[in-house]
């Protein structure tokens, strides 16, 4: 770590202390923060540790939406996101005059929101999902019929486990669109030794080479397991830094350098900094839209 670095570090840790904060950190995000984090995680696992903590303050190194859901769950904490650019492109895939619209021509079908959404458009769905629990979430509900938003390729993964009838959104993650059957293809032979693990963002192409499909904190357990030496990982590339932290010895393959969201690499440790000292910026949801959201995220909490 550079001499500045080490400072800027020693200053969040004071200051963290004294406002009572807590750093949430997710598996995408630059290796400087996640070094700093006092929990690093998934979507999902994010938000059960938001729904949880007792700090008063909550610094969330991620994106958007996650900074939003933060909110929903606690609405007595600060939520400090340190960029407020850092969006989720395919959660603006969706609005929810949108969705309000496609309901109209669905009026028996289950809206199903991956938490990739905005807080409007969580307010308007029956259930929210991660990629940990898209199926379990989908097999809870009694509906035939589910519309699906904002993610295509995430529903029509689920779609191939669960037998009802889909609608799907026509969004997707620039991201892990970038990456093609080619990639993997070309890793399977250079590796073949190694374990495919593929996130269900990828396209259908890409998730059919896979060997498991899971969502980021679904890689990092599966890393671990004894029978795992060397992994491509079909996912954002900013997750291998985690996955060689916490395996030493282990093989882990980044699927493509394109595979990177610039959006999760806004967050720096300067920009935490500033945000513990200036209290700013802060992702407040309030009123009937943090009501309605909650309702469809707390259904999510209780399957998981
Ligand atoms: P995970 O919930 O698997 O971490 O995925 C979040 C995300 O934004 C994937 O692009
Ligand atoms: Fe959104 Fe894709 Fe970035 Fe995840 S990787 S935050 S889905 S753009």
């Amino acid at each position: 770590m550079m001499e500045n670095d080490t400072e800027t570090v020693n200053k969040i840790y004071n200051l963290k202390k004294e406002r009572k904060a807590v750093i949430l950190v997710h598996n995408y995000q630059l290796g400087e923060i996640q070094d700093i984090a006092d929990f690093i995680g998934d979507s999902l696992e994010l938000s059960q540790k938001a729904a949880r903590t007792d700090a008063r303050v909550i610094v969330f190194c991620g994106v958007h939406f996650m900074a939003e859901t933060a909110s929903i769950l606690c609405p007595d904490k600060v939520v400090l996101l340190p960029d407020l650019n850092a969006g989720c492109p395919m959660a603006n895939m969706v609005t929810a005059e949108q969705l309000r619209q496609r309901k109209k021509e669905l009026p028996d079908a289950a809206v199903v929101s991956y938490v990739n959404t905005t807080a409007e458009v969580k307010a308007e769905s029956d259930i929210c999902c991660t990629s940990a629990n898209a199926v379990r979430v989908v097999e809870s509900l009694n509906n035939e019929k589910i519309l699906f938003v904002p993610d295509k390729y995430l529903g029509h993964y689920i779609s191939t486990k669960i037998n009802k009838e889909f609608f799907l959104w026509p969004g997707f993650c620039p991201t892990h669109t970038r990456i093609m059957p080619q990639h993997i293809l070309e890793l399977k032979e250079n590796y073949p030794e190694a374990k495919v693990v593929v996130h269900p963002e990828c396209r259908p192409e890409v998730i059919a080479l896979a060997d498991e499909v899971l969502s980021t904190g679904g890689m990092c357990r599966y890393a671990r397991r004894d029978d795992v030496s060397q992994m491509v990982v079909s996912t954002e590339i900013g997750i291998i830094y985690r996955l060689r932290k916490e395996n030493p010895g282990k093989r882990f393959i980044p699927v493509s350098e394109q595979a990177i969201c610039p959006n999760m690499k806004l967050i720096t440790l300067e920009k935490v900094l500033e945000s513990l000292e200036e209290m700013a910026p802060e992702v407040k949801v309030s009123g009937d839209i943090r009501l309605k959201a909650k309702m469809a995220v707390d259904r999510m909490l209780e399957v998981a």
